[in-house]
């Protein structure tokens, strides 16, 4: 349990590497710009300083301490919040934000290393309105991954299978939060998908 905020016009995309979070995110702003609404389609880790660091480390060019991963998280998530091209300032001037990946992914992610309760004591940002978990086997994430170029640090199957597990507990942490949660089949092609969350939104 836990007395977060909740951000309107706040909606967020989780999954395990290859399930499709992207491709959502893509098809979702397409919808909104098709609609004439105002839209802030955006990621973590962002594009930021702070947030190309991480995606070295991702890369394995670097090599960071966990901990230290874990902060540069939170640190990129708070300059994404509260920058000044930040998610609150677009929500302020009337967009709807949608990002690939929140602060559920530190949970799932860093967990494995630096523990469920710090990594949550770390994470204290409001909530989205909105969370879209798109519920995929670890197996036919890896099967997706195979065409992709490169690894990355957290490619493992059997990491995969923990953080799928650190997903779940996370988000039923948040259970009476008033976050509205969603899990969506991954295995539906992406337009079935992105109707299911269309017609919710
Ligand atoms: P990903 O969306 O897969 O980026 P890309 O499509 O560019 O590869 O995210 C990068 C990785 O970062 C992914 O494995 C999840 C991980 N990650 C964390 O470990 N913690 C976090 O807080 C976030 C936002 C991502």
């Amino acid at each position: 349990m836990n007395s977060a905020n909740v951000l309107k016009n706040f909606i967020v995309l989780e999954g395990l590497d290859g399930s499709g979070t992207t491709t959502q995110l893509k098809m979702i702003s397409e919808r909104f710009r098709n609609n004439g609404m105002k839209c802030f389609p955006t990621m973590e880790p962002t594009e930021s300083s702070i947030g190309k660091l991480i995606r070295d480390a991702l890369k394995k060019n670097i090599s960071i301490d966990a901990k230290t991963m874990a902060l540069l998280f939170a640190s990129d998530r708070n300059e994404h919040l509260y920058g000044k091209e930040g998610i609150i300032r677009f929500i302020d001037h009337g967009y709807t934000a949608v990002s690939d990946r929140y602060l559920f992914s530190s949970i799932a992610y860093q967990s494995l290393s630096c523990g469920f309760e710090w990594v949550l004591g770390l994470n204290d940002f409001p909530l989205p309105e909105y969370l879209f978990f798109i519920d995929l086997s670890p197996e036919i994430c890896q099967t997706r991954m195979k065409n992709r170029e490169s690894r990355e640090l957290f490619d493992e199957i059997e990491i995969q299978e923990k953080i799928l597990i650190n997903y779940k507990k996370g988000i039923n942490y948040y259970a009476d939060s008033g976050m509205k949660v969603f899990y969506l089949d991954g295995n539906e092609p992406p337009e079935m998908i992105n109707e299911k969350i269309w017609n919710i939104i």
